[in-house]
């Protein structure tokens, strides 16, 4: 375990509550940017710490174990004593989980904001100096406001800078988002004190990054503009995705008409490919808090519209299920199926609000048995899939996770399944062997003509049953 004692006296002092995917890479890049301040990251997982603090991380991201080689035990520690840390920063980043509420009033689509609560009261408890807290969590718009309401309610004792400060960095190219976002983004107070503290956190961030590129704002148009964006970026999905549909009816082809449509100017072409629908922690999340606002203040017309983004999510992925049992003749009962793919997107082992799961759980409930294989995210999907009934089995090598399956289910974009022998594979196959495609990465042409019966998103199939027009 590396040391935690600082060696030096340092410039300034950085705290971060909360070690998870956010916390975690985002203050190894402070630290790294910053050799003169010390860094400090806490959690209440005790087993998180210590892996922060192995040679094996918590979390896969490419490009951090350099980072963290680089830092840890230097201006960069990992640690689980939250109240003495508390005591000893002044500047102190919550980047606590924010859940969706399953219990009570607004389960399914409001914040669980019970951990930035408590986070909020132990900052209370412990703080005997001025503090500058910074929301790095995303948050529902207001919720400054209640943290503020409980570090106030010391009654002046200790004076509390509340600042909103959301990451857009997006897993799996984490490191790259830190080293050179598009843009950093500070909300405060307009007061006096508020404006220092954000003139702090500015100073931080232009360490690196170009002051152009960073943004202040009133604080609470810093908390929904990342609402916003994660809204818009999965209505991208969402609608590329409904088109998606439509090009299985007429046979246009949804790449062909993501590039025609993504080469406006004023459209962009990103956010644009078609697949199995979005996952990962934020997006669902995050717009289901916007609904749940917008209904809050009576904004029906406008959470519907939003929710509509979620529901597209849905369909994508019951289509896909719909379509895998329609090819197979309407039944699964028995039929073997090799998930492949478990991460809810490429170059990251989280499997958290992953398509994956919720296919693998259709496909079993069809009587399906399901093999899953994925380069990175077999541990989380055992646990995530932990107290599922039917056959399910684990296998990362694809060569042996394929051998007698029915079909393939390709429901991640990992690089490494376009460079896969599928001669090989259709060999190992029962017959006749299908691919569903989830994610358009595979030569369709090539494995139709190796023997496969191939169905895309949103192109047209390419059958051996069907024929093609
Ligand atoms: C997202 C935001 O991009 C990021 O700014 C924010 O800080 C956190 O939420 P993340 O969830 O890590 O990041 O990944 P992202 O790249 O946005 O992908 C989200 C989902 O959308 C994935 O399941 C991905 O496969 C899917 N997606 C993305 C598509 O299906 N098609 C696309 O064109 C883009
Ligand atoms: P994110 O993707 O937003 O970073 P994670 O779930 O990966 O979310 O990380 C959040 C982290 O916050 C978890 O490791 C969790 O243990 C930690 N956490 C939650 N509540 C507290 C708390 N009161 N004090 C310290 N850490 C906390």
């Amino acid at each position: 375990m590396a040391s935690t004692k600082p060696q030096k006296k340092f410039r300034k002092k950085i705290l971060c509550i909360g070690a998870g995917y956010v916390g975690g890479p985002t203050m190894a890049m402070i630290a790294l940017k910053c050799p003169d301040y010390i860094v400090t990251v806490v959690d209440i997982n005790e087993d998180k710490i210590n892996s922060w603090n192995s040679g094996k991380l918590p979390i896969f991201e490419p490009g951090l174990d350099e980072i963290v080689r680089k830092t840890r035990g230097k201006n960069l520690f990992f640690r689980t004593d939250i109240e003495q840390q508390i005591r000893d920063n002044d500047i102190i980043f919550v980047s606590v989980n924010t859940p969706t509420k399953t219990f009570g009033s607004g389960a399914g689509y409001a914040a669980d904001l019970q951990f930035v609560e408590k986070t909020a009261r132990l900052i209370l408890e412990n703080s005997t100096s001025p503090k500058i807290v910074i929301e790095k969590s995303t948050l529902p718009v207001k919720t400054a406001l209640a943290m503020e309401r409980i570090l106030m309610s010391g009654k002046g004792r200790v004076k509390f800078e509340v600042l909103s400060n959301p990451e857009f960095m997006a897993e799996g190219s984490a490191i790259k988002d830190l080293e050179n976002p598009d843009r950093v983004l500070i909300g405060s107070r307009e007061t006096a004190g508020g404006i220092a503290a954000r003139r702090l956190l500015v100073d931080i961030y232009a360490r690196w990054v170009d002051t152009g590129k960073i943004i202040t704002s009133n604080i609470w148009s810093s908390e929904l503009s990342k609402l916003v964006a994660n809204a818009f970026l999965a209505q991208r999905v969402s609608s590329i995705n409904s088109i998606s549909a439509l090009c299985e009816k007429t046979d246009a082809d949804i790449s062909e008409v993501a590039k025609a449509v993504g080469t406006d100017s004023r459209i962009g072409g990103k956010f644009l490919v078609a697949g199995v629908g979005f996952g990962g922690s934020c997006f669902r999340k995050d717009i289901l808090n916007l609904v749940y606002l917008c209904r809050f203040y009576g904004l029906q017309e406008v959470a519907d519209y939003w929710e509509s983004v979620v529901k597209i999510n849905e369909y994508q992925q019951e289509r896909f299920i719909i379509n895998i049992l329609g090819k197979m003749f309407n039944t699964l009962a028995g039929k073997k199926i090799c998930v492949l793919g478990f991460a809810f997107k490429a170059n990251t082992g989280d499997t958290r609000e992953s398509p994956a799961i919720y296919i693998t759980h259709r496909l079993l409930a069809e009587c399906a048995e399901v093999v899953i294989s994925d380069p990175k995210a077999l541990e989380n999907a055992a646990i995530v899939m932990a107290d599922t009934t039917g056959k399910l089995s684990y296998e990362e090598n694809p060569y042996e996770a394929v051998k007698g399956c029915h079909a393939i289910a390709i429901l991640t974009e990992w690089s490494l399944y376009k460079e896969l022998d599928y001669k090989k594979i259709f060999r190992a196959m029962a017959k006749p062997a299908f691919i569903f495609d989830g994610r358009n990465i595979i030569d369709h042409e090539k494995c139709y003509k190796i023997g496969f019966n191939v169905y895309p998103v949103g192109k047209p199939a390419l059958s051996h049953f069907e024929s093609r027009v």
